[in-house]
């Protein structure tokens, strides 16, 4: 495997900037990139979409302005900024940094690519993203989305999975980026990976400002690249979700304090794909009598490693008294319980389910 020919690489640095000017998405971290307001967008932006994000983005600013409050702020609450956005460590970890940013450095996140590294939750590409975007300092910010491009651009015959070979697309782009406009710089070629450069099939050279210039495209071959590992396969989980109500409630439980989206709130659910029978039998076992059962149909939720394959049931119960679910109105569900995106298929039926009183 040949080492990647990183020569060309400054040819990139007018035609990106000179593209971005023109065509960049107006977000509003964008335009006023306070510390905060960049590393909340960057923490939220890992695994989601610009469009998913926005939102979000605005509801938590509003209820937590400033990274005190962050520092402060209740884990239920929090749990609730982020419920549906998925990966609930990330706004664990954006607590624990902001305390530490409290504590160390008067609430105020610190203009040294170092320092931001060693708080929780930051990593190389958000330390380097927090430094040129918030900062303008020349560090670089290398994701997925700018790995591909580069690995495109310089046709990299390197495995970009193998952190030795990320390093050296850091160097090759730290010594190719403008000193001055570091910010609009990564943000270019985080902004082409993410809305030209595409991966899975579709990158649209068409409207790329560095087809002159990539090696890819010069051999017509750019979905070879990059080179990276094959993902490991999915382990699938069956299970039956029970939407439970009683008298105008329904019945949720916390899940465990370790483990996957741990704290959040949950229906509760059986191993398995259940038949009515069936069904029947685990609810008595749970301290539930069934009366009415509705089939809500099937859904499927894919995580990183694992995908849960569901089939759903409205219940109408009696609960005894040693059945340990609590019971929230629709409101309360609403306004105060985080339950995970998983289980949206099954949320979104609580509508018709329950009275809104
Ligand atoms: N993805 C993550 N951060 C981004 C940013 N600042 N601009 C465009 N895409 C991004």
């Amino acid at each position: 495997m040949d080492v990647t020919d990183f020569s060309e690489l400054p040819r990139i640095v007018t035609p990106l900037l000179a593209w971005y000017r023109g065509t960049a998405r107006v977000l509003p971290w964008r335009s006023d990139p306070k510390p905060y307001h960049v590393w909340l967008s960057e923490i939220m932006l890992q695994q989601t979409r610009v469009e998913a994000v926005k939102g979000y983005y605005h509801r938590f600013l509003q209820k937590l302005p400033t990274i005190a409050a962050l520092a402060e702020a209740d884990e239920e609450v929090l749990l609730k900024l982020w419920e549906g956005l998925g990966y609930y460590n990330r706004v664990r970890n954006l607590q624990k940094a902001a305390q530490v940013v409290v504590k160390e450095y008067g609430g105020e996140l610190p203009a040294d690519y170092e320092a931001l590294l060693k708080l929780p939750g930051i990593g190389r590409y958000t330390a380097g993203a927090i430094s040129s975007i918030a900062f303008g300092l020349p560090c670089p910010a290398v994701d997925g989305n700018v790995l591909r491009v580069i690995a495109r651009v310089t046709a990299s015959e390197e495995n970009t999975s193998k952190e030795p070979v990320k390093r050296n697309f850091e160097s090759a782009l730290a010594a190719s980026m403008p000193q001055n406009d570091a910010s609009a710089f990564n943000q270019a070629l985080m902004e082409l990976g993410a809305t030209v450069c595409l991966p899975n099939g579709a990158p649209r050279c068409e409207a790329c400002p560095l087809s002159h210039v990539c090696k890819a495209h010069q051999l017509g071959n750019e979905l070879a690249f990059p080179l990276k590992d094959q993902k490991p396969a999915r382990r699938i989980e069956q299970r039956t979700v029970f939407v439970v109500l009683s008298e105008n409630r329904v019945g949720i439980q916390k899940r465990p304090p370790k483990g996957l989206l741990r704290g959040l709130w949950e229906f509760p659910s059986a191993e398995g794909t259940l038949d009515r029978d069936a069904a029947i039998c685990y609810l008595k076992t749970i301290g539930l009598t069934a009366h009415n059962l509705v089939p809500l149909g099937d859904a499927k939720h894919i995580f990183t490693h694992l995908e849960w394959k569901m089939t759903g049931f409205a219940v109408e119960c009696t609960p005894c008294s040693d059945c340990s679910l609590t019971w929230v109105t629709l409101q309360q569900l609403r306004e105060e319980y985080s339950l995970p995106g998983a289980l949206k298929a099954y949320t979104a039926t609580l509508g018709s389910l329950l009275s809104e009183k």
